[in-house]
């Protein structure tokens, strides 16, 4: 039986970069996979028109008959309050309690690290960011905004249940792929952190084979400039994890670069979300010169997840292998549009 997808452009370049990723997953139809796609016209633009952001009774039927989403980013300047945005990211997020997000960093080619005397093998990690609380739970309030007594206060959550599941799950792909582990908090400052830690603790007894480390962030932020090569895999709260991810994505050669998946990895087969790491990218948007690759990554991922590992090492293999011919787009050192751009990756996959 076909397995379905939904897939959702989005906003400013998201519909862009997600047309280029979906030529390529017809490529791998063509080939044989038995994949169906469902577009789903969701952004600021339905917003705009009706109020329209993802109204939960199509959420679950995406739920019920789909394996995956494809993402491409939402966010748009005449939506300042981003509700819609926050409505689809966060409703899937939230809704399908996505709580792994998987962020990872390889670099592709020597070319593009940007420290000095780096090849791409010291930029090989992975980010498990959890997806659900600390500091991104909404809780707090302001008070006497743009007076000499403004408060802004805003609280960070932690569960026993929230960080115990992520680092199982950072845990299981670390002794899966043979990895180190490295949790990441700024418990001596921020006391509720601790729980991190002591979770870690506690895990690390389950998981003997994985070496395990605790560094507060801003140490790790240091080490990751000046030792990439010693990190496997990056445990990390909500808001460090998102912070992580961007640096790592510049370490590997851009944001342009990077895809990830919201996992719900304690249940196999549960649907899942997959989307570049980049924004909307309003700058830019509609001026054909956004890099697909992120997103073309994000689908090799989807395949992963569904069961398709070689057409998944293909897309990497074919991403390589673009980069190395610089047939790609500017802000990775070639000087192609997007569709362009998608056309060369279509042309060196199909030689792969
Ligand atoms: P951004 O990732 O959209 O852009 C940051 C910079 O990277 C910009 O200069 C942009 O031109 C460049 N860039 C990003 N993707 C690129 C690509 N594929 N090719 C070439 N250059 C690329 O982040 P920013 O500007 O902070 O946010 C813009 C909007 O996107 C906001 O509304 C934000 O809320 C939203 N956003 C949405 C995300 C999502 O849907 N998951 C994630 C991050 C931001
Ligand atoms: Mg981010």
């Amino acid at each position: 039986m076909a397995q379905r997808i939904a897939v959702i452009g989005g906003d400013g370049i998201g519909p862009e970069v997600i047309g280029q990723a979906l030529r390529v997953l017809d490529a791998v139809r063509h080939r044989g996979l038995d994949v169906d796609v469902w577009q789903l016209p969701l952004g600021a633009e339905l917003y705009l028109k009706n109020g329209t952001t993802f109204p939960s009774e199509l959420r679950d039927e995406v739920r019920q008959t789909c394996a995956a989403v494809l993402l491409g980013a939402v966010g748009d300047p005449r939506v300042p309050s981003g509700e819609h945005a926050h409505d689809i990211l966060m409703g899937m997020r939230h809704a399908w309690d996505l709580y792994a997000n998987v962020r990872p960093v390889r670099a592709l080619t020597d070319a593009l690290v940007p420290l000095r005397g780096k090849a791409k093998a010291a930029v090989n990690l992975v980010i498990f960011r959890e997806n659900t609380e600390g500091q991104y739970v909404g809780v707090g309030r302001e008070r006497g905004r743009g007076t000499a007594h403004e408060i802004a206060m805003s609280r960070e959550v932690h569960t026993r249940r929230g960080v115990e599941r992520l680092l199982r799950a950072a845990f299981e792909h670390a002794r899966q792929n043979d990895l180190p582990l490295l949790m990441t908090d700024k418990s001596n400052a921020i006391p509720a952190q601790g729980i991190w830690r002591r979770v870690l603790g506690e895990l690390a007894r389950e998981f003997p084979e994985v070496p395990t480390e605790a560094l507060y962030v801003d140490a790790l932020a240091a080490r990751l400039i000046q030792a990439p090569e010693k990190h496997g895999v990056i445990a990390a709260n909500n808001l460090f994890g998102d912070i992580l991810a961007d640096l790592c994505a510049a370490l590997a050669g851009g944001l342009g670069l990077a895809p990830s998946a919201n996992l719900h990895p304690a249940v196999p087969g549960h649907i899942a979300l997959f989307e570049p790491v980049h924004g909307s990218a309003p700058d830019i948007a509609g001026r054909g010169v956004a890099n697909p690759l992120g997103a073309i990554r994000s689908l090799g991922m989807l395949l992963q997840h569904l069961g398709h590992p070689a057409e998944a090492a293909r897309i990497e293999r074919t991403a390589e292998e673009v980069l190395r011919l610089q047939r790609c787009t500017t802000d990775v050192g070639g000087s192609l549009g997007t569709v362009a751009a998608g056309s060369a990756f279509l042309e060196v996959f199909a030689q792969q």
